[in-house]
């Protein structure tokens, strides 16, 4: 008798971690953006081609959307990010787009809360707004290989 009661309640754990996955997946999908391409090849083309013709990883770099916003497309490979520089104005309020060429990679700045992966084929989006003028530094804090050490960029706001 109680042996059955422990097979419900398993099952119940069960249908209910489905159920959670399955809301979690939708919520996800509904917060995805529009104005964002999925990276998808043609049949026998490169991951990394097909990324640098998906908007809007065809134009890496800075571009202000409305007064105060910016996009902010940036492209992490082995070792670099593109752009390794970036300007900013003081209180921009900055949406990152971010994707990889090749394997995965990090985009930290320390001090802020800005920290996210670069994925193949996958678009990373972060919010965040530069209150504080200077220079920050852009690490990659995923280790890809050799000189993941030097694979560094900046952000200036001023
Ligand atoms: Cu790129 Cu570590």
């Amino acid at each position: 008798k109680l042996e059955k009661i422990y097979v419900w309640l398993a099952v119940g754990i069960l249908l209910a971690f489905i159920v959670a996955l399955i809301y979690a997946s939708v919520i996800l999908a509904v917060r995805v953006p529009t104005d964002v391409g999925q990276i998808v090849p043609n049949p026998g083309e490169a991951l990394a081609s097909a990324t640098m013709r998906t908007p809007p990883f065809d134009q890496p770099g800075v571009q202000e959307v409305a007064p105060g916003k910016y996009k902010v497309v940036v492209l992490g490979q082995a070792w670099m990010f593109n752009p390794p520089s970036i300007e900013l104005p003081l209180g921009a309020d900055v949406t990152f787009y971010g994707t990889s060429l090749d394997i995965d990679h990090g985009f930290f700045i320390p001090n802020t809360d800005v920290n996210m992966m670069l994925l193949p084929g996958q678009v990373s989006i972060l919010r965040h707004k530069f209150d504080k003028a200077g220079v920050y530094r852009i690490i990659c804090h995923e280790y890809c290989g050799t000189l993941h050490h030097l694979m560094t960029g900046t952000i200036t706001v001023k």
